[in-house]
């Protein structure tokens, strides 16, 4: 049998290292995810570099020395879940560098997407998962070092992983499909006997139908929703008022964007930042200025992207 198993090249999309700024910037830009963008912190950081806790431990508790064990035992997965265009992706990319900058670390993240789409790897599901996760646990043996505070750690991300979302229990399930959730399985639980400075982030839309085997290797799992009111306001605000635009016309446009008679539900953030605000600019370009009447038609014009179904 010709050997399937892929290069590094031709299996990571691209490698990318923190800190770095460009993705520092990209960070700051998304809006409303304190929460998950401090739960994503401290367990990355714990996860990558367990010396934390111990000095925490030191200072705080001098007398807990198995409680801390507990939260390093953990397996060294965080699934992000939710809706569409709601910055999981944006954040599992740029989280790198927060941690990096905290830790005083070098990060290197690197990103498979399992998405079906047109790229022909379904039926290779399962050689990718294990390929992914050799060269994870290869590059984190590497960095370990021999005692206390690696340096540097890694990051593995499972972009889009709805393919691993559906249920063992399903018996719909396709064969290949139930081998890359074993494969999956293998690896967390690889990297997490390994004791390495890595871990591994996962985003999908169908966490409802998550196998129930992924579920509780995840540390956690951060919830990804629709913008409020406020937080639309907190994205169109700067750059509307830009252009010009006086409060009274950008709460009419977060107005506009939100629930409707229409439609149940709102813009989703990347409805927000990727089609209304560019719209509203090409509209106007190459000659003409922007009008708050004119964004009020263009945001009326477009449909808020319908929520992911699980099924
Ligand atoms: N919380 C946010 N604040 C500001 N902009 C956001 C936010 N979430 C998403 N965006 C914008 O939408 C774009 C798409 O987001 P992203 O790719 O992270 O979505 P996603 O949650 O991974 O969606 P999908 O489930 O469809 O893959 C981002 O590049 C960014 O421009
Ligand atoms: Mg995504």
């Amino acid at each position: 049998m010709e050997n399937l198993k892929p290069s590094a090249e031709e299996l990571f999309e691209q490698a990318y290292t923190y800190p770095d700024t460009d993705m520092k910037e990209r960070y700051s830009m998304l809006i409303g995810l304190d929460e998950q963008k401090n739960k994503l912190k401290k367990i990355l950081g714990l996860l990558v570099n367990p010396t934390g806790i111990e000095e925490w431990a030191k200072k705080h508790h001098p007398s807990a020395k198995k409680i801390i064990h507990t939260v390093l035992r953990r397996p060294p997965l965080i699934v992000l879940a939710g809706d569409v265009g709601a910055g999981k992706t944006e954040l599992a990319l740029t989280i790198g560098d927060e941690v990096a900058r905290q830790e005083k670390i070098n990060i290197t993240l690197l990103p498979i997407s399992l998405s079906a789409r047109g790229n022909g790897r379904v039926g290779q599901m399962t050689q990718l998962i294990s390929t992914a996760f050799e060269y994870t646990i290869e590059k984190a043996k590497k960095i370990k070092g021999q005692s206390g505070a690696a340096r540097g750690a890694v990051i593995l991300l499972v972009d889009e992983a709805d393919a691993l979302a559906q249920s063992r229990e399903n018996t719909q399930m396709h064969h290949e499909d139930k081998a890359g959730v074993n494969a999956f399985i293998r690896g967390i639980d690889n990297l997490g006997n390994g004791k390495l400075p890595a871990a591994v982030l996962m985003c999908t839309n169908r966490i409802g139908s998550l196998d129930p085997a992924i579920k509780r290797r995840s540390a956690e799992v951060l919830y990804f929703n629709r913008p409020s009111k406020d937080q639309r306001l907190n994205v169109l605000n700067g750059p509307l008022q830009e252009l010009g635009f006086n409060l009274k016309d950008v709460e009419e446009i977060v107005e506009m964007t939100g629930e409707s008679k229409e439609f149940e539900y709102g813009f989703t953030f990347s409805d927000l930042t990727q089609r209304l605000i560019p719209s509203i600019i090409l509209d106007a370009y190459p000659d003409k200025n922007v009008t708050p009447t004119r964004a009020k038609e263009i945001a009326k014009g477009i449909i808020p992207t319908s929520p992911f179904k699980e099924y």
